[in-house]
């Protein structure tokens, strides 16, 4: 790609106050992607300081690629411990393993390439591409947006594809052919140290004549992301009904989230509602045959977060037949619940009370 000349002052602006402002990084230190790939999905998880030991810890203990994937998965989430989201742990030690049977033990060497790998997204591909091979091609985080969005005046919600897209376009013209691996480090710099998102440093900023933001004053409030709306809160009461071996379960309509799944009898609520006060609603089923009540379970959708609360019921074959008939409900055998398709909430629910 040829820069224009914006473009290549921009990026002279960046190096130069890297070289002079940069933290010294272990990772910083090594065109090996093997390292470079351990401390950028260390660094998804935490901050740089606290980041560091672990990736002394990995390095100490699996000095390359092929140590890692030989570790046991034990080893792997004894180190890991402390970072949280254990998947990704599992991820780095399959990688690992990819990497060793299908690339003969060395990382791929291309931004598509890298691609390819588990865990490796387009953020992860690009920056082991610059650090480790030199690729022209950028690196765009959360310090790129907020970069980028100020200097140049990208007033659009990052969270739309739309803008993403114009954002990538922008970045990928700001590398430079010339050490696009500095370029990358420096950009996330200044956005980690310089342009930070609270309290940038507009005085002393190389951009500060040239910078969107600082002259109309936006700092603060680029860039612009619209907040996720808050999700909706719904009470969900479950009754078991059982008679022997025999539950109650109905179906979920059509328009449903759970179209098709089957579910215990459900009273929805609009607030958390006491077992005495969820009992008026329910005048067929009474107290003596509510055996246990468990929860309220929290359980998190898309949209939505549901409580629910679960009541296990015992009742004669006479109130049995009674309850199916008004809640139109079917019976299942409780060998047949597993094989029958569920929310998973219900199958959390099951699996915790060993059905
Ligand atoms: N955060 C993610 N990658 C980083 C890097 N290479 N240096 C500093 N902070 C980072």
């Amino acid at each position: 790609m040829v820069t224009s000349g914006i473009e290549k002052k921009f990026s002279k602006e960046l190096i130069n106050w890297y070289l002079r402002n940069k933290r010294e990084l272990p990772w910083r230190e090594t065109v090996d992607p093997y390292p470079i790939w351990l401390s950028e999905i260390i660094l998804q998880q935490t901050r740089v300081q606290q980041g560091l030991p672990y990736y002394f810890s990995f390095l100490k203990h699996f000095p390359t690629v092929n140590d890692l994937a030989n570790a046991s998965e034990k080893q792997i989430l004894s180190l890991w411990q402390g970072l949280g989201y254990y998947s990704r742990a599992r991820n780095l030690h399959k990688t690992a393993q990819l990497v060793v049977s299908d690339y003969a033990g060395s990382f791929p060497d291309t931004y598509i390439n890298l691609l390819k790998l588990k865990g490796v997204g387009p953020y992860t591909a690009a920056a082991i591409a610059s650090f480790a091979f030199k690729e022209q091609v950028a690196v765009v985080d959360g310090n790129v947006y907020r970069v980028l969005t100020r200097i140049f005046g990208i007033y659009e919600d990052i969270t739309l594809n739309t803008t993403k897209k114009v954002i990538a376009e922008l970045a990928q013209k700001l590398v430079p052919q010339k050490l696009p691996d500095i370029y990358n480090q420096a950009i996330m710099e200044f956005g980690a140290m310089h342009c930070t998102p609270a309290n940038p440093n507009c005085s002393t900023c190389p951009f500060a004549r040239s910078c969107v933001a600082n002259a109309a004053g936006d700092q603060k409030i680029l860039p612009i992301k619209t907040k996720a709306k808050a999700k909706q809160e719904r009470f969900f009461n479950y009754f078991m009904v059982r008679c022997g071996d025999e539950v109650l379960m109905k179906e979920r309509g059509s328009n449903d989230i759970w179209q098709g799944l089957f579910e215990f009898l459900l009273f929805e609520t609009k607030k958390k509602t006491s077992f005495s006060g969820i009992l008026k609603i329910v005048p067929l089923i009474p107290e003596k045959n509510i055996q246990a009540e468990y929860g309220p379970y929290k359980h998190i959708l898309s949209h939505q977060i549901l409580h629910a609360t679960f009541y296990s019921v015992e009742v004669t074959k006479k109130q049995f037949a009674a309850i199916k008939k008004e809640y139109a409900l079917e019976e299942v055998n409780i060998r047949e619940i597993t094989a029958t398709p569920k929310p998973v909430l219900i199958t959390k629910y099951l699996k915790a009370h060993k059905f």
